[in-house]
Order: structure tokens, then C-alpha cells, then sequence
């Protein structure tokens, strides 16, 4: 009997050692721990030993019993929490199968950005949207008083797919139509704000350098309610720049041309790398052009399906279009944006891990 025990033992902590899902677990837990399983299996055999051994006999059985189930607890719990540290945020279940063995992964720079730019907005009343990252030519340009032929495309080369008047996003301004849509009738209903920041990745057709890349991040946001103005842009964009980097900035504003809004402006924020010196990140100004913003342009907001003449009141908006890559760049003092999109571990994998 005492050497059934220590065989089924050995078995157990050898498949212990190879389960790394609770599905696999289970089946552990089946073949040993069941009815039908190997400790069951045991206790079978009692009846057939001396009745002066029966006792010790049981005894064993069960201590090895606890031993097993405490073993199998354990282990199981070690699973389920390292499977939870994989959960994305938001999402309600994990997938079970999922390996827990391999070393912790790091988030991108980015993501680390971009959610804790989500977190800021949030706890500022804004809804946190997604977007698609192939559009048409309406929402990335016409919805945006970018009329075909218009110059100002020019500066939004991008990659254009064989499908007619279909592209990937040069911006994420490119939803503004769709959240307009989205919000507007809850805002003409029961005058509940728009207020909502969209990230997204977006693309252009650029000439790669330390500064450029054809692939990037931007976090769009747009506020619409009873007349707002310029204020309430520059509050919402000073409380949000300083509670990501933790202090005061220094930001600066130019006036700006874009279609879609009406005035428009540059924020800038001196470079954090070079301390406004100069240095090939800022091209040796200084200024990093942070966050294009402006009030949305009332065809924008037409487009929209927002009412922008309505007595007593005319529904205004702000927006703006923050360069998550180059935010990323100035908080981690990366200088080179080729390194966001390398895959090289050595320089991702020094970012805050899961
Ligand atoms: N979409 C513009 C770009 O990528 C940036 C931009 C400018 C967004 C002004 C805005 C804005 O919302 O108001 O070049």
C-alpha cells in the first residue's frame, strides 16, 4: 500500500509540474481526485488489507488525499491570478487556456500612454470611443470641410486601397462625424454634453525619420455643448497636459490653419528632452508642436447632424488631435520615433510590465 502511495505521488507532482490551465488542471483533478480517480482507487484496496492494518493504512490514504487537494488548490489559484494579470482592462473573462509559463510581457509605450490620457479624460466626464482604422473619403476629408481638390489634403497623403474611396486614416479627426452622430440627438434631446476622445492608429505616407513615421497614434477629442469657447479648450488642454507629466509644462499657442475648425491653433509644449535648447526631436526649435486644436467649424458640426443655429442657444465645439507618439517620446525621452515601431525588446521591454 505504501508503495501505491508513493508511486501515484511521484505520478501527481510530475503532471503537476506540466499543467498550465485550469483545463488541464481539471483533468488532473479527474484522474485522481474523482470517484473513479487513483485516490478512490486506494481506498478500494483497504478493504482487501489485514484488519490491523486498516487503520494506518486509512489514515495514509486520507492524509495524502489533503495532500493532493491542498497541492491541486494551490496550484490552481497560482493560475487563475497569473491568468487575471493577463486580462486586457475592461475585458469580463480570460481565456482559459491561455499558457501562464512564459515570462510577463511589457506594454508599448504607447498603450501606457494612450490609457492613462483615457483615464485623465475619463475622470474629466469624457466617453472613451474606437474607431476604424479603414475609412472613407467622406469622413477622413468632405465631413471635415475638406472638399475634394482642397490643398490642405496634400498634407495627408496616405495609403489608399483598391476598394473606390477607401483609405486608412491619416487622422482620427476621421470620427468626428461618427461621434457627432453618435452623441448629437442625446445632445439635442436632453442636452447632455458631447465630450468624447477618440485614440486611434493612423497613417501617412511620410518620409521616415527620427521624427516622422508612416504609422503613428493620435488621440482625437471633441467637446460640444452650449456655447463653449475658447476657454474652455485651453482649460480642458492645461488640466490634461499637466496631469501627464506630472508638472507644470510650458506650452505655448500659434494660430494654426486647419478646415475643420474655426479659429485654429498649434499648442506646443517646450521639448522635454533638450529643455527648449534644440535637439533633432524638437529639429532644433525647442517646441514640439504637441496638439493641433481649435472650435470645430460649423460645416463640420452641419455634417454632423448638430443644429448650430437654434435659438436661444448655438450648440459650439471644441477639438483637438494630441500626437500620442510624440507624447510618448517626451515622457520617456525617447528620441528617435523609429524605436516605438521596431519590435526591438531591448528598448520596449524596459516599459512598466503587466
Ligand atoms: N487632424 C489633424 C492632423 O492630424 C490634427 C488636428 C488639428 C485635429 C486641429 C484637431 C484640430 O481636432 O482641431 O493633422
Amino acid at each position: 500500500m505504501i508503495d501505491m502511495v508513493d508511486k501515484f505521488r511521484e505520478q501527481f507532482y510530475k503532471k503537476l509540474r506540466d499543467v498550465n490551465d485550469v483545463k488541464s488542471l481539471e483533468e488532473l483533478r479527474l484522474d485522481f481526485l474523482s470517484k473513479k480517480g487513483q485516490v478512490s482507487a486506494l481506498m478500494k484496496e483497504l478493504s482487501k488489507v489485514p484488519d490491523e492494518k486498516k487503520k494506518e493504512y486509512g489514515r495514509l490514504i486520507n492524509n495524502f488525499k489533503k495532500e493532493l487537494t491542498d497541492r491541486f488548490e494551490d496550484r490552481k489559484s497560482e493560475i487563475v491570478s497569473l491568468q487575471e494579470k493577463l486580462l486586457i482592462d475592461g475585458a469580463e473573462s480570460y481565456d482559459e487556456s491561455l499558457p501562464v509559463n512564459c515570462p510577463d510581457g511589457s506594454y508599448h509605450p504607447i498603450t501606457l500612454v494612450q490609457r492613462e490620457l483615457e483615464d485623465i479624460f475619463e475622470s474629466m466626464g469624457f466617453d472613451v470611443e474606437d474607431y476604424n482604422e479603414i475609412v472613407d473619403d467622406y469622413h477622413c476629408f468632405e465631413a471635415l470641410n475638406i472638399p475634394e481638390f482642397h490643398p490642405a489634403r496634400d498634407m495627408q497623403d496616405t495609403y489608399y486601397l483598391t476598394t473606390p474611396k477607401e483609405l486608412l486614416k491619416s487622422h482620427t479627426s476621421a470620427a468626428q462625424n461618427a461621434i457627432l452622430k453618435k452623441y448629437g440627438p442625446m445632445l439635442h434631446e436632453t442636452g447632455r454634453p458631447i465630450r468624447a476622445v477618440f485614440p486611434g492608429r493612423c497613417f501617412r505616407n511620410e518620409a521616415i525619420d527620427a521624427n516622422h513615421e508612416n504609422t503613428f497614434f493620435q488621440m482625437e477629442g471633441i467637446m460640444v455643448d452650449k456655447d463653449i469657447s475658447i476657454s474652455n479648450l485651453i482649460y480642458f488642454m492645461k488640466t490634461m497636459l499637466s496631469e501627464v507629466f506630472g508638472r507644470e509644462v510650458t506650452v505655448r499657442l500659434r494660430p494654426g490653419f486647419f478646415p475643420f475648425v474655426e479659429p485654429g491653433f498649434e499648442l506646443d509644449i517646450q521639448c522635454l528632452i533638450c529643455g527648449g535648447k534644440g535637439c533633432p526631436s524638437c529639429k532644433n526649435s525647442g517646441w514640439l508642436e504637441l496638439c493641433p486644436c481649435g472650435m470645430i467649424h460649423p460645416n463640420v458640426l452641419k455634417h454632423g447632424g448638430i443644429n448650430t443655429d437654434e435659438e436661444p442657444f448655438k450648440y459650439t465645439g471644441f477639438a483637438f488631435g494630441l500626437g500620442l507618439t510624440r507624447l510618448a517620446m517626451m515622457k520617456y525621452g525617447v528620441g528617435d520615433i523609429r524605436a516605438f515601431n521596431s519590435g526591438d525588446l531591448n528598448t520596449l521591454s524596459q516599459f512598466k510590465s503587466i
